[in-house]
């Protein structure tokens, strides 16, 4: 089975990860400004102002905003027919609280729709990728706060009316399955832990984790309605973070809790999407977590209308689930469950698993039946510039596998949109903040303190990608 024609093959990025600027263009703070560089064995620090003494990579991150074209062209030399990227809520809104939105930043974002238009490269828009504006942190405490979902309704709207006729696919919420963890309070809900200053160590309040949560599904579901309202040829989905789960054995204890694990870890917020309601185990896990979920009237009937086109979800590796308490753990992007003997990993101790892609696939369009994309894939992996080029044998092999799974899943018969490697330009880590961690098809010259020309480079990758493109995915 070939991938279909019109398959959205592409990259992806999030705002605060790879455009920069951070302070110009009358662009406000982002809770990204205030985390730290970190690294595999050190946390992010989180800082209630910057402190001169210390670097945020995320200020600078990839310097997108101001070589945007020159990163086009790039895209477009190796065909991409999509490019993930995110807006920057506190360029639009520098506090999310202004009455009207800055004209600077939305001209900025103008300019690059316009670019990737003359390209022939079809924008994928995510409205909120792990950047609150800072100043909703300082006042609301995030997403714990109600007002929030109104503040991100007039965001959400002001970027549909905008770009109505330049922007037809959207996400709402970037991984926003991250907010059912305590690490996912500050980033995904912007929630800021007092006594906590740094990412590996935030002090777990489950009650404003889920009542957070349930502020963006409210959210989300609005922005969809609106979204439909303001161009019924708008497809906008949902993003959820996949970590494929087996269980560790065949012993029941560890089958029932991988079971566990699939509802709480994707299933919970998928089903608020996709199906509009709150699914039957959810009670369940806000009795095991002490949650009494608030619910406003009228809740219920908005997330029943405001459910998503399409699926969305990252995808970086397996893990597994075990009743052992002895068994050794792995790390991960969200959960980090059991070592699986089977797999390897990177060397952020991420397991590479192809097939546990099309496992997911076929898992969740079994469940959902809504056209699915993979819009964040790959392998962190340190890469060496040698005479202007990388040589990224390592990184063909991880994404030729996984295409190669894509295409099993589809002859099993999964309704795939297409697929957006993560980073396909590199940019800072949100994990470690470390710009070694690299992704990309294209190098950055960035060191982790942003130190460089910040010129780009071609890897193997990147001629490697070009054909698999051009012959939709037959030439791996
Ligand atoms: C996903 C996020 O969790 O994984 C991205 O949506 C992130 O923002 C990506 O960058 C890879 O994680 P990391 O920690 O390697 O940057």
């Amino acid at each position: 089975m070939s991938f279909p024609s019109d398959f959205m093959w592409g990259g992806a990025t999030a705002a605060n990860q790879f455009e920069g600027g951070y302070n110009e263009g009358g662009r406000g703070p982002s809770i990204a400004d205030m985390q730290t560089n970190g690294a595999v064995d050190k946390p992010r620090i989180i800082t209630r102002v910057p402190d001169e003494n210390l670097y945020y990579p995320n200020h600078q991150a990839s310097d997108f905003y101001h070589r945007y074209k020159e990163d086009i062209a790039l895209m477009k030399e190796m065909g991409f027919k999509t490019f993930r990227m995110s807006i920057s809520w506190s360029r639009i809104f520098p506090t999310g609280e202004e009455e009207k939105p800055n004209e600077e930043g939305l001209k900025f974002y103008d300019d690059v729709f316009d670019e990737l238009n003359r390209a022939g490269i079809e924008p994928l828009v995510t409205l909120s990728h792990y950047e609150n504006p800072w100043y909703l942190t300082e006042k609301y405490n995030g997403w714990a706060d109600r007002r929030l979902v109104n503040l991100f309704l007039k965001f959400a709207e002001v970027c549909f009316t905008r770009y109505r006729d330049k922007v037809k696919y959207w996400l709402t919420f970037n991984e926003i399955n991250a907010g059912m963890y305590p690490f996912g309070q500050y980033n995904g809900l912007g929630i800021f832990n007092e006594g906590s200053t740094d990412t590996w160590n935030l002090k777990d309040i489950p009650q404003l984790r889920f009542q957070g949560l349930h502020h963006q599904f409210v959210a989300s579901a609005l922005a969809v309605k609106k979204g439909h309202e303001i161009n019924p040829d708008f497809k906008i989905g949902c993003m959820v973070a996949l970590t494929a789960n087996y269980a560790y054995s065949a012993n029941p204890l560890d089958q029932v809790a991988n079971q566990l694990s699939w509802q709480y870890c994707n299933y919970y917020c998928g089903d608020v999407h996709v199906r509009g309601e709150y699914p039957g185990f959810a009670k369940r896990i806000w009795k095991e977590n002490g949650v009494n979920l608030v619910m406003e009237e009228g809740d219920a009937e908005i997330l029943k209308e405001g459910t998503v086109d399409f699926f969305a979800f990252s995808y970086y590796m397996s893990s597994c689930i075990s009743t052992d308490e002895t068994l050794k753990k792995t790390a991960g992007n969200l959960f980090g469950g059991v070592k699986n003997p089977y797999l390897k990993a990177n060397d952020w101790g991420w397991q590479i698993d192809p097939k546990g892609l099309r496992y997911t696939l076929n898992e969740l369009y079994g469940r959902y039946n809504i056209p699915l994309m993979v819009v964040e894939n790959g392998l962190g992996a340190y890469d060496t510039l040698e005479n202007g080029t990388v040589h990224d044998d390592y990184r063909i092999a991880y994404l030729r596998e996984h295409i190669k799974c894509m295409e099993e899943a589809l002859e099993d018969g999964v309704d795939l949109m297409g697929y957006t490697p993560w980073g396909c330009i590199d940019l800072v880590s949100a994990g470690t903040g470390e710009m070694k961690k690299r992704y990309g098809f294209v190098y950055v010259d960035f060191d982790d303190f942003g130190k460089g020309s910040g010129d780009r480079y071609r890897k193997d990758s990147f001629y490697w990608y070009q054909k698999v493109i051009r012959s939709n995915g037959e030439d791996l």
